[in-house]
């Protein structure tokens, strides 16, 4: 076993894009975090995960729902939401956030700059994470520049 600390400053190297993972809630309303433990699995079926934080309120809506949406984040725009999205303040997230349900009802954030419409189709151990497998149900992108987190900073992609 290594330092968590020193983990997660070494893993801070490896730079990253930054999606809001979004649910439902036993009531219906919204959910979400920001998550960049995203990655592509499988194209068929077509797979991603995402490892959501057992400590997380959105972890258990995710088990409950059953569904998810990854919502890439772009620059700009998205860093405001990287950020309200990335900490427990208690308050509504969604607050002044335009969203809509596609094929599972999981919400899709109109500024996403990609997403991807998931139902869970399977739940790992993953220390004090979850690793969720979810089956890709609808898709899609628009044009746009991608907000990244590199070291702890959020920055944009430079070709
Ligand atoms: C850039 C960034 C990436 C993050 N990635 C993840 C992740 O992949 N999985 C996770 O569980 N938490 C991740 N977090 C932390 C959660 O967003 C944070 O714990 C959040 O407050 C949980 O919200 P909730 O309790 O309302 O669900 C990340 C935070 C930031 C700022």
């Amino acid at each position: 076993m290594i330092d968590p600390s020193h983990f997660r400053r070494v893993m801070g190297h490896f730079a990253a894009g930054v999606a809001v993972l979004t649910t439902l809630r036993d009531d219906g309303r919204p959910a979400g975090l920001t998550a960049s433990a995203v990655c592509s699995v499988s194209l068929q079926p077509t797979l991603l995960l995402a490892c959501v934080d057992r400590a997380s309120e959105s972890h258990r809506f995710v088990e409950g729902s059953g569904i998810f949406a990854v919502n890439v984040l772009e620059e700009g725009e998205g860093e405001t939401l990287a950020r309200r999205f990335g900490t427990s303040t208690g308050e509504d997230k969604f607050l002044g956030t335009a969203f809509h349900a596609e094929r599972t009802g999981a919400p899709v954030l109109d500024a996403a700059l990609a997403w991807l419409d998931c139902r869970v189709r399977n739940a790992y151990d993953g220390g004090d994470h979850t690793i969720f497998v979810g089956e890709v149900e609808a898709a899609e992108t628009r044009e746009g520049t991608p907000l990244l987190y590199y070291r702890g900073g959020y920055g944009r992609f430079a070709p």
